[in-house]
């Protein structure tokens, strides 16, 4: 099996889809490996350590897609400005495509069918099941700790104030208050994160599971009046709301916002819009100089003032819209993104070739496009398919 790693060409992504090390293990197993000439320069591995892995660089991406067999990308297909074509007719039938697929998006939806109609078996990382024996392969999960973590330093740096209580001869200054909303992967990791930056921190979350995790590290809980029998759904995941209880939870959560200094905003439903929690007028009532992340923007955003991909500025507050904070941690974000994608490769090779099982739940989850037909219901159903 050969495998390619072209170098990610979305501006500013700085990630890369195998490291030296998952390369080494790729070729332990049996594999051939062509890596694109400085695909890793942006998480700083050069290309002498992939070929003291075994891999071979090459410098025409055009020749590495048409000699692998697997491509690993870390961004869903684009436009390749610098050979003037998008990178889907770079590939061929039957070649296999493993990265994010986003294949619900609408923006994605005309690239999801030119996919099928060529006869690439599309795999995407966000259809991975949270499940305990995929955990190992879950790069979103790998990437929502990156985004809070990262998100929450970002609110630290945006800041005019100290996050924690400082004592100095010319008085105590006291902590700033954070309040996370949507304490799940990335919310719970920037709970950690703002408590280790001292901050007084606070979170809300509709699920009582998830407040108690944010509880058990630290934060103090800020009661979203919402009844369990409406927040939690199947499984054990959030509902979406209806409209009457999204109007009740921001009057819950209006009073505490207008005293943060920060607030960073991480609450989804799985597959849907984010919910909007702050409104315009619930960011006027807020401290001029504080900050908002709004880490949800890929999915329209929790804040109504979030700008997608901008950090902005409204009634005087920062408001952070930027999107692909995993990348701005590209050595450790990328770490966590090639051991995921590896685990996820050999599971799904056998005898040295991808075989999908498609009754498994693992490989139904990520299947995207397979035998020139679009099969991700998410996708169809955002598609208006059958
Ligand atoms: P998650 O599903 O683990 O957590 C979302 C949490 O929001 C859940 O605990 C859920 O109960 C809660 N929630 C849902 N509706 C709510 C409501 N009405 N009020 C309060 N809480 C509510 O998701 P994860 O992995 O933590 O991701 C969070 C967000 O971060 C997503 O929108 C994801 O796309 C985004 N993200 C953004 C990145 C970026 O670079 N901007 C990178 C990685 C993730």
């Amino acid at each position: 099996m050969i495998i390619g790693i072209p170098k990610e060409i979305m501006r500013g992504e700085r990630r890369v889809a195998a490291t030296a090390e998952t390369v080494a293990a790729m070729i332990d197993d049996g594999a051939t490996v062509l890596v694109e000439r400085s695909a890793g320069e942006g998480a700083l591995i050069p290309d002498e350590r992939y070929v003291a892995s075994g891999a071979r660089v090459v410098d025409d991406p055009a020749a590495l897609y048409a000699a692998a067999d697997v491509i690993l990308k870390v961004k869903e297909p684009l436009y390749n400005e610098s050979l003037g074509c998008h990178e889907i007719e770079l590939m061929r039938p039957g070649q296999t495509l493993i990265t994010f697929i986003h294949p619900a998006s609408p923006a994605n939806h005309q690239m999801v069918r030119e996919m099928a109609a060529r006869g690439i078996t599309g795999l995407t990382l966000d259809g991975v099941p949270r499940i305990s024996r995929a955990q190992s392969m879950d790069a979103l999960t790998s990437m929502s700790t990156c985004a809070g973590y990262k998100g929450m330093l970002m609110a630290a740096s945006d800041l005019s104030r100290f996050m924690p209580q400082i004592f100095s001869a010319a008085g105590s200054i006291a902590p700033s208050r954070a309040l996370i909303i949507g304490a799940g992967v990335a919310g719970l990791q920037a709970i950690a994160t703002a408590k280790r930056l001292g901050a007084a921190v606070f979170a809300a979350d509709i699920r009582p599971a998830a407040a108690e995790q944010a509880r058990s590290l630290g934060a103090r809980i800020i009661e979203t009046g919402v009844p369990e029998d409406v927040a939690v759904g199947q499984g054990g995941y959030a509902n979406p709301l209806p409209e009457r209880w999204l109007l009740r939870e921001r009057e819950a959560l209006a009073e505490a916002v207008a005293g943060m200094d920060v607030v960073f905003c991480s609450a989804l439903v799985p597959g849907r819009l984010a919910p909007v929690l702050i409104t315009d007028e619930m960011v006027a009532a807020m401290t001029p100089g504080s900050v908002i992340v709004d880490i949800s923007i890929d999915q329209g955003g929790n804040c109504a003032a979030t700008v997608p991909g901008e950090r902005a500025q409204r009634h005087g507050v920062i408001v952070e819209g930027i999107k692909n904070i995993p990348g701005m941690l590209p050595v450790s974000s990328t770490f966590m993104f090639a051991k995921n994608v590896l685990s996820l490769l050999r599971y799904l090779t056998h005898d040295g070739k991808i075989a999908l099982d498609r009754s498994d739940e693992i490989v139904s989850g990520i299947l995207t496009t397979c035998d020139g037909e679009i099969v991700h219901a998410g996708a169809r159903e955002a598609m208006g398919l059958k």
